[in-house]
């Protein structure tokens, strides 16, 4: 209906992008339906128009520690229309109201519906355009919210870039107020956010200043799952159909019709969330399998999440094959790419979870290994820090450490694991924040070094093929690379040699590899390759392979080539319909 909604009032559709941000290493997942189309919302112009819609898969895992409760979830879909310097404030809002309340479209009663906008602050002023058009369409002051930048602001915190307040709208689910401040936003649960239109009215500057943007843009945002939790009434977002199957699933596994208590029935949702987030990210066509990077790491820690909570739910047998075999039957039909990559999401779970078996095994005998002296503490307590390395270590999760714990009538100091535990985490996030810095997600010196051997490649490929040949996409781990370009057929095996001939010859000639920084002309009229889709900034950075390659990107690169090592195509196949797909190593 969304879809059909916008359609008709001369929004384009176009197709909702990968999971896997391609050509973005500043966020692991698509966060929200504008992640794809921020540089035409920076000005570039859309080929589809001025007008879009589209629904996109998107994955969060900021919220990770509320998922179970009513609202959050990790994977969720996103309905967006956006308006690239066309429309604004006044029919974003009149269309959402009407697409929300009018009886031929959702139909929620007016009197629930509840919205927030922005308060204004020293340096923005408050939304009246926004609140003064709420009003006019009918809703009352006291349900119109005047909240600051936490709740009312979306743009790229810190950094430069298009941004401006926004409007939220809520459905009040009738349940009791928390207290005589319950509001939209307050977190309680009564008012559950469905919708959030955002205004990118201004360019935040350098020197932190707001100005006015040329092109004003509308983003928005309604979440799939919120909505239909609220078309049906239903007290939290897992109680939707497409959450149906595999949660009956579950409950048969667990042997039990419903959840019999508030425990069971938060392991039940957080399986459920987490399987349905893993499928998604193997299925994707830019699926990753579970390793220690990356996608591949947040993969990993759901799926060992998924198991954990499966065995509180009284699950000891391997079934998060068979669960994600549910989400795939379930969703193919609106998710095409879960057929198409289905056999490779049923054999990386299985992989998976059967490691993990062995970890557990590890673990188990570890502990046994330490239990006769753990024994002589008379006061029966397994030190914090010892869970902590068998966690760390071993894999091993806490909890199963209390329970074998238990069954040999002691417990295990939870508080001293905590303090290892966030010690551990205070230095791994100070890690973290240098990764999402900017750059590449991971330095790490093998990613590096393929990074410039995609260069290299990308380069050797237009040389053999033609220069028609444009990058689309690219791929890295610590273990190969992924390169997607635009070709109209198959490589024969002499042009795939002849490529990696050309690649491993400049490796040889350890080519020295150089930066310089310059407008996207000046990079244009160097010849530079690579996208020149100027995002954040009008200088870009281009780098330079001796007299082999001149390329714009953001790095970090290798010093000489001859660092490199041997380059080696593993496979050269169709990606999609004129987009071929190169994996290759460095040996
Ligand atoms: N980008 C906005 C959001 O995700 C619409 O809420």
């Amino acid at each position: 209906m969304y879809i059909d909604f916008f359609q008709r009032r001369g929004h384009a559709r176009i197709r909702g992008a990968s999971l896997i941000p391609e050509n973005d290493s500043t966020v692991l997942f698509t966060t929200a339906g504008m992640h794809p189309l921020v540089p035409f919302l920076m000005g570039e112009t859309h080929p589809a128009g001025r007008r879009l819609v589209d629904f996109q898969k998107c994955i969060r895992t900021g919220d990770i520690e509320c998922v179970g409760d009513p609202s959050h979830l990790t994977f969720f879909e996103m309905l967006g229309n956006w308006s690239l310097g066309d429309y604004f404030k006044r029919e974003a809002i009149t269309w959402s109201y009407e697409f929300l309340t009018h009886r031929s479209w959702l139909g929620f009663d007016q009197s629930k519906l509840s919205v927030t906008v922005f308060a204004g602050d020293d340096e923005v002023p408050p939304d009246e355009e926004a609140a003064a058009t709420w009003e006019e369409l009918g809703i009352p002051r006291e349900r119109i919210h005047f909240l600051g930048r936490e709740d009312n602001w979306w743009g790229p915190a810190g950094a430069t870039g298009p941004c401006g307040p926004d409007t939220e709208m809520f459905i009040d689910t009738g349940r009791p107020a928390c207290s005589g401040q319950c509001r939209p936003g307050c977190g309680c649960g009564r008012y559950f956010e469905v919708w959030n239109d955002v205004f990118l009215q201004y360019c935040r500057t350098r020197e932190g200043r707001y100005i006015p943007l040329e092109q004003r843009c509308v983003d928005t945002g309604m979440g799939v799952e919120r909505t239909v939790a609220m078309m049906n009434g239903a007290s939290s977002v897992y109680d939707i159909p497409v959450y149906r199957p595999l949660l009956d699933f579950l409950l048969k596994e667990a042997g039990v019709a419903s959840a019999p208590d508030a425990g069971f029935l938060r392991s039940l949702r957080i399986v459920a969330d987490h399987v349905r987030t893993s499928a998604h990210i193997l299925g994707d066509d830019s699926g990753v399998p579970p390793s220690n990077l990356d996608q591949g790491y947040i993969l990993r820690r759901l799926l060992r999440l998924s198991i954990r909570h499966g065995r509180k739910m009284g699950i000891e047998r391997q079934f998060l094959e068979d669960a994600a075999r549910v989400v795939m039957d379930t969703e193919s039909g609106v998710h095409p790419e879960l057929s198409r990559n289905r056999a490779f999401v049923l054999e990386e779970i299985r992989r998976e979870e059967a490691q993990f078996a062995k970890t557990l095994q590890s673990g188990i005998r570890e502990f046994e290994r330490l239990l006769p002296n753990l024994m002589k503490n008379p006061a029966r307590i397994i030190p914090g820090r010892v869970a902590f390395t068998l966690y760390d270590t071993f894999g091993f999760p806490v909890e199963f450490t209390a329970e074998l714990a238990a069954e040999n009538g002691m417990t295990v100091d939870t508080a001293g694991y905590q303090a290892a535990f966030e010690k551990h985490r205070e230095l791994s996030r100070a890690g973290m924040d240098r990764k999402f810095g900017g750059g590449l997600a991971d330095h790490s010196d093998m990613v590096t070094r393929l990074h410039t051997a995609t260069h290299l490649l990308h380069k050797a490929l237009r040389t053999v093929l033609g220069d028609h040949v444009e990058q689309r996409g690219s791929n890295i781990t610590a273990e190969r690379l992924r390169f997607d370009f635009s070709h109209p057929g198959g490589m024969t095996d002499e042009q795939v040699a002849e490529v990696e001939r050309l690649v491993n010859e400049a490796i040889t000639r350890d080519l020295p590899v150089g930066c310089e920084e310059m407008s996207v002309d000046e990079a244009s009229a160097r010849g530079a390759i690579g996208l020149f889709t100027d995002r954040y900034g009008e200088r870009v950075k281009v780098y330079s392979i001796g007299d082999f390659s001149v390329e714009i990107c953001g790095g970090p690169h290798v010093e000489r080539t001859g660092m490199l090592g041997r380059f080696r195509i593993q496979s050269e196949k169709s990606s999609s319909s004129g987009i071929r797909r190169i994996r290759a190593v460095l040996e």
